[in-house]
């Protein structure tokens, strides 16, 4: 469905070079939920929009079902977006405040074309898949809760019938309890849309463990706009590979299990600024670093099948 190809997304700070994106290569299958989890600043936003071209790459490319998304003029681009949606972690700010919700989304169905009985039709078929009733089309956006407006988000994502969707820490400002109710929502859709005989794929970006592993298929692992581990979510969770990912897994809070506190990190990230290029970027945090850590920058290797990671140690 979607193929990341040595993605760079260097930005100027001053005198030096960020690199928010360096040098990663994904792919994502047909109805596939790809997870990408990090800590904060790590660069998945701006992998979410490099998979989108909401930015330019720096050099890479992205292939959406064989089309090169970095190739494309203006408007070619334009008609393949109605294949991809995105959708954001705060829902007040993607809507139009002065509009009520069904405006908001007949004013969606209208740039993909559909007249207004059609689109009418649509709003309310997605309004029942996404278990609300139709009493909140007449509303504005600050009359309803943060859990109904990301609903309606994700129904509008879907009005164009995207075959991916990219999710921006979609539940990342909501409650525990109303967040488990979107996860199933986002699980449910995927298996309605099969059912059709529909792929719908996702990018589901999160800093969040438990909600990476409640929902996705395969988890990419970003530390500083690097991939430092890619496996079925599975394998990741019981398997952990990189000293990165089981920190990250350890600090994750859980109602389960109590914390087993061992493998917590240690220090502070490297300026992602920094010129890294002669080393691990996870070095000065990492209780296994070797020499050569130090010197050379590890690339992702077969660790077992289907689980790649990037560790001299490993
Ligand atoms: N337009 C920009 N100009 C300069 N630096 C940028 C720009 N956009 C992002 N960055 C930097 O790139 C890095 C990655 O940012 P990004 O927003 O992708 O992180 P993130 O993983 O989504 O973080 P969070 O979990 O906080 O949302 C950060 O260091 C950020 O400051
Ligand atoms: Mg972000």
């Amino acid at each position: 469905m979607l193929e990341l190809r040595s993605l760079k997304k260097y930005f100027s700070v001053g005198r030096t070079l960020l690199r928010a994106v360096d040098n990663v290569s994904l792919t994502i299958g047909n109805n596939e939920i790809l997870g990408v989890v990090g800590e904060s600043g790590c660069g998945k936003s701006t992998l979410g929009r490099l998979a989108l071209r909401l930015i330019e790459p720096t050099e890479g490319s992205v292939v959406f079902k064989g089309t090169d998304l970095t190739r494309l003029r203006r408007h070619e681009l334009l008609s393949v977006r109605q294949h991809i949606q995105m959708v954001f972690q705060n829902p007040f700010a993607s809507f139009n405040p002065k509009l009520r919700i069904i405006a908001s989304l007949t004013e969606v169905c209208r740039y993909y074309g559909m007249d207004i009985t059609a689109a009418h039709d649509k709003i309310r078929q997605l309004i029942a898949d996404i278990g609300l009733s139709e009493d909140m089309l007449p509303r504005y956006p600050r009359e309803l809760s943060g859990g109904q407006l990301q609903r309606l988000a994700i129904a509008r994502a879907l009005l164009s019938d995207p075959e991916l969707i990219i999710a921006d820490e979609p539940v990342s400002a909501l409650d525990v309890s109303v967040q488990a109710q979107l996860l199933n929502l986002f699980a449910l859709l995927r298996v309605s849309r099969r059912r059709e005989g529909r792929n719908l794929s996702m990018l589901f970006i999160s800093h969040d463990m438990s909600v990476i592993e409640y929902l996705c298929d395969r988890v990419a692992v970003m530390y500083l706009g690097k991939l430092v581990e890619v496996a079925p979510s599975t394998v990741l969770f019981r398997d952990t590979a990189h000293p990165y990912t089981k920190a990250l897994i350890a600090a994750a809070p859980r109602l389960d299990k109590p914390r087993s506190g061992t493998t917590a990190l240690r220090g502070e990230a490297m300026n992602p600024a920094a010129d890294n290029a002669t080393g691990c970027v996870f070095a000065s945090r990492c209780s296994r670093a070797v020499i050569q850590c130090r010197t050379e920058v590890p690339t992702l290797h077969e660790f077992s099948t289907g689980h790649t990671v990037a560790c001299h140690a490993l």
